[in-house]
């Protein structure tokens, strides 16, 4: 099995440098402005001085730039859109820790808890243009052609996630929310970006669209487990390792796969959809409503499912001709992700 630390080495000073020319400030009186943007990347403190502080896992760059190679193609010409995935994914962070009431993120205050809400939101909107702005480089590398389809794949997952967002919103208010309507949330939300991730890779990597889209197929998979994992660490996870509160998610009654299971499908439904149908949960509720989720086999069956969608994903890929490293990397990635603690 093939390493993928060291394709990260490689890939990762590269894709910085293009994040970073992609978020110049084109004057001084808005630096503060780029300054909050950087904040977010973990390359600047509250008082906007330079630091390198934990930044995410760049999990969707990675897989694009893996997926690329993983074809023959040339990681160079893929690295504007490795740069569109990791600033529309912190686009979507920054916007969704307002939308969650989330006070933490990868380990230090969350953006609008330090600038408030209504600059967060700009931040936001801001860093959103960038992801467009980095996909326009990908002009210098490839047909028009190509660049056309590239940017309908993006446009459509910018869509489809904040079609995701809605639905988790809407959601906290619902005691009725099945697998099927679950699925289709998580769907929007996380895998059709992650799907975009490993497909656009396979596209710039110029490879037919029946090839693609089987990457895109094998994303898509890949980001539905990676959302019940996150689901899982969300609730049973390590707040200081993972970063953010493993309070949240409860707190505001999101519908997280454990919850749908534990409101739907296990044998103390009853139970948990009286405490959900009641107030809003305090603090705390918490233990309580984890105790019964635990009680009601709700990690196990998210476990399983997540396992479910991982075998999948590497069954979207199974008939591929690939032997590179950077396609046995790829495979390898994916995996790791399924065992990932944040
Ligand atoms: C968090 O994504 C949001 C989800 C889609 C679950 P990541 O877990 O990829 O966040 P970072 O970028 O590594 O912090
Ligand atoms: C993940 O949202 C998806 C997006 C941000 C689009 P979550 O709300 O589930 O993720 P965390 O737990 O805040 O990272
Ligand atoms: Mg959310
Ligand atoms: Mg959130």
């Amino acid at each position: 099995m093939s390493d993928y630390h060291a394709f990260f080495q490689r890939y990762m000073p590269l894709l910085e440098a293009h994040m970073r020319e992609v978020l110049r400030p084109p004057s001084e009186a808005v630096e503060p402005h780029y300054g909050m943007m950087e904040y977010h990347l973990g390359w600047r403190d509250e008082a906007l001085r330079p630091v390198q502080v934990y930044a995410g896992k760049r999990v969707r760059p990675m897989l694009l730039l893996l997926a690329t190679e993983a074809v023959g193609g040339a990681v160079e010409g893929a690295l504007p859109a490795a740069a569109a995935v990791e600033l529309l994914h912190n686009f979507s962070l920054i916007h969704d820790d307002i939308e969650d009431e989330s006070p933490t993120r990868r380990g230090r205050p969350s953006l609008w808890q330090v600038w408030g809400v209504p600059q967060a939101i700009n931040v936001g909107d801001g860093m959103f243009a960038l992801a467009y702005r980095a996909l326009e480089g990908l002009r210098a590398h490839h047909p028009p052609e190509r660049v056309l389809t590239a940017l309908d794949v993006f446009v459509s997952t910018t869509i489809r996630l904040t079609e995701g967002q809605y639905m988790d919103m809407a959601f906290e208010g619902r005691l009725d929310v099945g697998v099927e309507a679950y699925l289709q949330m998580i769907e929007g939300k996380t895998a059709a970006l992650i799907g975009a991730s490993t497909g656009l890779g396979a596209l710039l990597g110029g490879v037919p669209e029946r090839v693609w889209q089987r990457f895109y197929t094998f994303g898509r998979y890949v980001g539905l487990t990676f959302q019940i994992v996150d689901d899982i660490l969300g609730i049973w996870g390590d707040e200081s390792t993972l970063g953010k509160s493993v309070a949240t998610d409860i707190l505001t009654k999101k519908k997280t796969y454990p919850v749908v299971y534990g409101l739907t499908a296990s044998p103390v439904a009853d139970q948990l959809q009286a405490l959900y149908a009641g107030p809003p949960f305090t603090e705390e509720d918490v233990p309580r409503v984890v105790a019964l989720l635990e009680q009601a086999g709700a990690r196990e069956a998210a476990w399983q499912m997540a396992a479910r969608f991982h075998a999948r994903a590497l069954g979207a890929l199974e008939q591929m001709p690939y032997t590179s490293e950077a396609f046995q990397a790829l495979l390898h990635f994916a995996d790791s992700l399924l065992i990932r603690r944040r």
